[in-house]
């Protein structure tokens, strides 16, 4: 009852607190924007008894796991970026690692070949992505712990209640998890996904009514009552082998007991006089991110007009290039000590680079060099502004929309599918989708090289845009994309989620452009300067924070596309 009483005067106080006008909401003492409206409410919540953005964030985080099941988690890992309300930044490292037992040909099979299989939808797929093997040792829970340990405010207790209240006392099912019950239940081989939405006698849970997962609030009181070794010893780390062992995993008592989330170092870059804070590697996002606003920087915007056909070449081109470095270069730092991270990130590159960027057409992506894999759509961001000024940016995920699929029904988590993120065949790299390059092959305790790119960028020294999406590769362009309308194109954040997002990311070589953005001349244009195109529907599921810094509002932006999502201020 606790649950229910905690949204019914949530909404009451929200209704009082927040002002919503057109896709946008307004706050002047805290901000949480997720892909859940329950998280956001209960990360506001947190900021309300006193708590701070790293409080809010780490509730946010494991209501997120209860009510967005399809990314938010315990059974998978992401990245934080904390900027303090001073401008001093850190990020914490929360990535999968790869266990001790496995090796770079994991996957293959006796002739050195990649197999395929069903996945959670019943589609084929490659078995890096599927079942207990492609499980990496969850991260979620140590770097939020660590998180909490050292910059929360609040007793962790207090940061794990709201989601086991949730997950005991049930909230009403949603429609985007009804069509996934709906889904699972009809099309997936995976017992524990067709029955996860279901009540224990096996019944629907309708639209609208309760979904409570007894299962999963026994883990968290676990969580809440040991911190992280409720999940990594004890009885919660005995269940995930004995489980892993059943379904032919490989994760021990060993790989959960080593596992260690990781304090370090963002990536920094500069745009015209604004500071960029971003994810290092393991993710590949930061680096990106700024080399491909150190390449903008080089152009001059103010002639080239948002989506003429001028400014989707060069954003192509830029794409293109700093998705080739991506490939060749990326992978976890702890394990390639020479990454050139320096070299990536500098202005010098950037001006090498930027030399042989042609206006009038359209360069080739070398695919006799190295090649690119899609990777999972379903990753989940969160932004979190307090009213000190400290700014939290979070993505996490499962890998794919649900990871693995598979979980014990003991447990009541997913666990992620995050092997499918390394280079599965050593050296083996094809223009449609293969990549097989040293940096990101599969080593024990390595962890997977990642597109996730939560981001806070400052002005003047001070938090000034909290951001980041999922969606695989898609991620670091449509975070480069919003960065670069608010920065260079002065759009207000809710406006720069919104404006329409191209994809490039060197092969396969086109351009995916959303449905409805480009013009049919400007289509033509490209084509003729020696562009592939090709139409999306959505790119992006951005949560973003502005903060007016003159007046101290903070504006928060959820992204259309989200159906749960919701900025939440006050
Ligand atoms: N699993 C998606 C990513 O880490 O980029």
């Amino acid at each position: 009852m606790k649950t229910k009483k905690l949204y019914q005067l949530s909404y009451l106080f929200i209704l009082l607190i927040t002002t919503i006008a057109n896709g946008q909401i307004y706050g002047r003492n805290g901000m949480v924007v997720s892909s859940s409206e329950i998280a956001s409410e209960v990360g506001v919540d947190i900021l309300e008894k006193g708590g701070n953005a790293i409080d809010a964030s780490v509730a946010t985080a494991f209501v997120l796991a209860v009510t967005h099941p399809s990314a938010g988690n315990i059974g998978g890992g992401g990245f934080l970026v904390f900027m303090d309300a001073s401008g001093n930044a850190t990020t914490i490292d929360f990535r999968e690692k790869a266990p001790l037992a496995s090796s770079p040909t994991l996957f293959l099979d006796g002739a050195g070949n990649l197999p395929e299989g069903k996945n959670l939808y019943g589609m084929e797929s490659t078995a890096n992505h599927i079942g207990a093997k492609s499980v990496g040792v969850p991260g979620t829970v140590a770097g939020m712990y660590m998180a909490h340990q050292k910059y929360g405010l609040l007793p962790w207790a207090d940061l794990v209640q709201p989601a086991i209240d949730i997950a005991t006392n049930g909230f009403p099912l949603t429609y985007s998890l009804y069509e996934a019950e709906t889904f699972f239940s009809a099309n997936s081989p995976i017992p524990f996904l067709q029955e996860y939405f279901k009540k224990d006698n096996g019944d629907f849970t309708e639209f609208g009514e309760l979904w409570k997962q007894p299962e999963l609030a026994q883990t968290l009181i676990e969580i809440r009552d040991y911190g992280q070794d409720g999940f990594y010893k004890g009885k919660v780390a005995k269940e995930i082998v004995r489980y892993m062992k059943e379904k032919g995993g490989i994760i021990t008592m060993d790989d959960l007991k080593k596992y260690n989330a990781v304090e370090r170092n963002p990536i920094k870059g500069t745009f015209n006089g604004y500071d960029i804070y971003s994810m290092p590697p393991p993710s590949s996002g930061g680096v990106a991110l700024v080399e491909m606003m150190n390449l903008m920087e080089l152009a001059d915007l103010k002639t080239i007009e948002f989506n003429s056909t001028e400014y989707v070449h060069l954003v192509a081109e830029v794409m293109r290039r700093a998705f080739a470095d991506r490939a060749e270069f990326m992978g976890d730092a702890d394990f390639n000590e020479n990454l050139p991270l320096d070299k990536l990130t500098s202005k010098a590159f950037a001006n090498k680079r930027f030399e042989n960027i042609d206006m009038t057409k359209a360069s080739v992506s070398d695919s006799t060099k190295f090649g690119q894999l899609y990777d999972g759509s379903s990753t989940t961001h969160f932004s979190v502004a307090d009213a000190q000024g400290n700014a939290v940016s979070v993505t996490y995920t499962l890998e794919h929309s649900y990871g693995s699929g598979m979980g014990s029904k003991k447990l009541g988590f997913i666990f992620n599918n995050e092997m499918g993120d390394f280079n599965p065949i050593p050296g083996v790299t094809t223009t449609d989708g293969l990549i097989g390059t040293d940096p990101n092959l599969i080593q024990p305790e390595k962890r997977m090289l990642s597109s996730m790119t939560p981001t806070i960028v400052a002005k003047d020294g001070k938090p000034y845009l909290i951001i980041g999406s999922p969606g695989g590769r898609t991620i670091i362009n449509t975070v480069f994309q919003t960065v670069l309308n608010v920065l260079a194109y002065d759009m207000r954040v809710d406006k720069a989620i919104e404006a329409m997002k191209i994809h490039h990311q060197w092969l396969p070589n086109t351009i995916e452009y959303e449905n409805g953005l480009l013009s049919p001349d400007t289509i033509k244009n490209l084509q003729a300067m020696g562009h592939t195109l090709e139409a999306t529907n959505v790119l992006g599921e951005l949560m973003g924070i502005q903060i007016d810094t003159e007046n101290k509002i903070l504006i928060g932006a959820s992204d259309s596309s989200s159906p749960d999502g919701a900025a939440v201020g006050y």
